[in-house]
């Protein structure tokens, strides 16, 4: 395993992280065993992988880590997890907190992530104001300085998000969890490389196997298992043949390589500078093995050239600022948000 450093003072996270979103959230994921999710967790820190995350939104998936994780040294591993909501008042937040923190069993998290922003175009009423900045600002700040959590972060916040937060916020939110990979590339806008420079702050990458599209598994005309898949852009046509096009290629590429296509997809992930670690979601003990050993594969640059060019031409389809989860991905909807065909 290859690890990564974020933060100021340093908390060191393995390159491959695991998600666990699948571990709890029955509405998105199907049901889970919870033998079998304990035979992945030890594996995963058996096997280098020190960097777990979850949230509280992720239904039962902080208490069944807080099972799971007895019995490991905390110290051991790097616990992130995450608040939902459009409240971000420092009273809040630690209420908030406190619950996260006794399902998962533990006194602290490493990392505590604001899930969304408030956006008006997606499912809120109302924008970020000035006041949820400092809000979100002043709650890390006094959590870390009661020793509740190691560092604050953020999550799928735009670079215009970010610019908003006062200055002294960087000394306490060090990362943003973001969609990021072959098949979703908006949060490498310009600008957004410099910024993170000058904040020291790194991107967390999301959905790395783009749900599991980027493994090859699924081709157009085969139905995605999850209905979080279901309600994924990606799985929708006319989306879902263009984005083939790009998993041909990764295919392909894998194929010279004698890895698989999951492995390159991962791997031209944590290349990219600004990402600090790809969070991959896994159910299952030998794709997880897959997942670490893509660390140490060697893409030679001819191709990572061709990967991100291909990527780039397939995002070309979508209009700026899109979500990935849009719901209703009927023709209809998808052709009045302005996707190319
Ligand atoms: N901050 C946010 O808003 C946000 C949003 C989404 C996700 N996340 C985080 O990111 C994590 C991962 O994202 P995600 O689950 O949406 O997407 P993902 O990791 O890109 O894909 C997960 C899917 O890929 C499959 N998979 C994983 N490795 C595989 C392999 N080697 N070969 C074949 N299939 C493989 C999994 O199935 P198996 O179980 O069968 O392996 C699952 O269906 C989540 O668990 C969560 O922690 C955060």
């Amino acid at each position: 395993m290859k690890y990564s450093i974020i933060g100021r003072d340093g908390l060191k996270v393995s390159k491959i992280a695991l998600g666990t979103w699948s571990f709890g959230s029955v509405n998105a994921w199907g049901e889970s065993n919870i033998d079998n999710l304990k035979k992945v967790v030890d594996y995963a820190l058996d096997n280098g992988v020190n960097f777990i995350d979850t949230a509280e939104g992720y239904g039962k998936s902080e208490e069944i880590l807080g099972k799971l994780l007895k019995g490991y040294e905390r110290e051991d591993i790097v616990l992130a997890t995450k608040i939902g909501g459009k409240v971000f008042e420092y009273n809040v937040v630690k209420e908030r907190l406190n619950a996260s923190l006794k399902r998962l069993k533990t006194k602290y998290v490493d990392l505590y992530q604001i899930h969304w922003p408030k956006m008006k175009h997606l499912w809120h009423k109302e924008d970020m104001t000035k006041k949820d900045y400092f809000d979100i600002y002043e709650s890390m700040k006094r959590l870390r300085e009661e020793g509740l959590i190691r560092y604050g972060g953020v999550s799928n916040f735009r670079l215009h998000h970010l610019k908003e937060f006062p200055e002294d916020a960087f000394n306490h939110i060090v990362t943003n969890q973001v969609p990021y990979s072959l098949l979703w590339r908006f949060y490498d806008v310009e600008g957004v490389a410099n910024f993170c420079k000058e904040k020291e702050m790194k991107f967390l990458a999301y959905s790395p196997l783009a749900q599991g599209l980027l493994t090859g598994k699924f081709r157009p005309g085969t139905s995605p298992l999850y209905p979080t898949q279901r309600s994924n852009v990606l799985f929708n046509e006319p989306v879902f043949s263009n984005a083939w096009k790009v998993v041909e290629i990764v295919t392909e590429i894998a194929k010279d390589l004698d890895v698989t296509p999951a492995q390159v997809a991962l791997k031209w992930v944590i290349e990219q500078d600004i990402i600090a670690s790809a969070i991959v979601g896994t159910r299952k003990i030998e794709h997880l093995k897959e997942n670490i050993e893509a660390v140490d594969i060697n893409i030679p640059r001819k191709y990572l050239e061709r990967l991100n060019e291909v990527s780039l031409e397939f995002q070309s389809m979508f209009p700026t600022g899109m979500e990935m989860w849009i719901g209703n991905n009927t023709p209809d909807t998808l052709a009045k948000i302005g996707i190319r065909k």
